[in-house]
């Protein structure tokens, strides 16, 4: 009993774009942007107000959301890891932000400067503080799955994080398969633990990295277990800079191959993102990882 519809969750443009050791200007960004929403993608993460010596690449995400049109029917999330992001994303424009936390102690210091219990208090305070403005939030959770120093995360440390976020307003939780470790069995016993703790299935997403050519069985792990909302990467390009051993996020356009092949619906175009992941692919001056877009374009 697949679920019949996926809402597809296009992060490339920064979880994306983040990795990357060239750093695309705003414009050309936004016409990324504006193409994937030309095929039909209607969640397109657009950027990140964090600190710009952590992140470079997303350095002039305001100068993104100037060039799109925000009250077009697509939500443009920006990821906001406190107080002053949020400020910066409001004055912008955002009607969506990201919050993100970690369920590990390391990662929480490496990606957010910062121990667990501070920076799962700030995000939860800027989630609150988002939706009580009237705008919409997301929570992240990253490591979800294992961590490079960690090694193993407990199930129940992921279930008490999303419940915190649910309760702080986020009104989805991604679940973030940060390093790529994760196979299908795990991926059912983390949901299975989720859903057993009363979190509704239609709040869980899950977000997967191709590190070990899992990410797809992985998805289809979710299915089974009523998951309908998906994170995926035009042309796979992601990874994480403050995790060396991720690897490019599953590639939107296998994703949805494998969306339109089991007959689930999406409204997005999978030839005009493999396009699309083909023009970003002569921006970066590089190939991309995904299977689907060499295909498509060798036809
Ligand atoms: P910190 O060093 O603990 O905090 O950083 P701070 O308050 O001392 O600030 C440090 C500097 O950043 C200061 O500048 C601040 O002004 C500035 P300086 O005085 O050194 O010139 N700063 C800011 N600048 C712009 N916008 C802001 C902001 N806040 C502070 N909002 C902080 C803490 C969180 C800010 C920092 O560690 C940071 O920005 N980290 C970036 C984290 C990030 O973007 N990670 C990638 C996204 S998460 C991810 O990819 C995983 C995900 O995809 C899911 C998955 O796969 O798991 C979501
Ligand atoms: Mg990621």
């Amino acid at each position: 009993n697949l679920p019949t519809q996926v809402k597809v969750y296009e992060v490339s443009a920064r979880d994306g774009l983040q990795a990357e050791s060239l750093t695309l200007p705003a414009e050309v960004r936004a016409q990324l942007i504006s193409r994937l929403g030309g095929a039909g993608l209607r969640s397109i993460e657009a950027g990140s107000f964090v600190s710009p010596k952590a992140v470079p690449q997303m350095a002039d995400t305001r100068a993104v959301l100037d060039e799109l049109d925000l009250g077009a029917g697509i939500s443009y999330p920006v990821l906001t890891p406190n107080r002053r992001g949020l400020d910066d994303a409001m004055a912008a424009g955002a009607k969506d932000i990201a919050v993100f936390v970690s369920v590990t102690e390391s990662f929480s210091r490496a990606n957010l400067g910062d121990g667990l219990e501070v920076t799962t208090a700030r995000n939860l305070d800027v989630a609150t503080a988002a939706t009580k403005a009237g705008m919409r939030a997301r929570g992240y959770l990253s490591m979800v799955f294992g961590d490079p120093w960690e090694g193993p995360v407990d199930p129940q440390r992921v279930v008490t994080a999303a419940q915190q976020l649910l309760a702080a307003g986020c009104s989805s939780i991604s679940l973030g398969d940060t390093i790529g470790t994760a196979t299908p069995g795990h991926v059912s016993v983390v949901l299975q633990a989720l859903i057993d703790s009363g979190i509704p299935v239609e709040a869980i997403a899950l977000h997967t990295h191709n590190t070990y050519g899992q990410a797809l069985a992985n998805v289809y792990a979710a299915l089974q277990l009523g998951v309908s909302e998906f994170d995926a990467s035009a042309g796979g390009v992601g990874g994480c800079p403050f995790a060396g051993s991720a690897t490019g996020n599953l590639a939107t356009e296998d994703l949805l191959w494998m969306l339109d092949g089991l007959g689930i619906s999406t409204g997005v175009d999978v030839r005009a993102v493999a396009e699309t992941s083909q023009w970003l692919s002569q921006q970066l001056g590089k190939p991309l990882a995904s299977a689907t877009s060499a295909a498509i374009v060798n036809q």
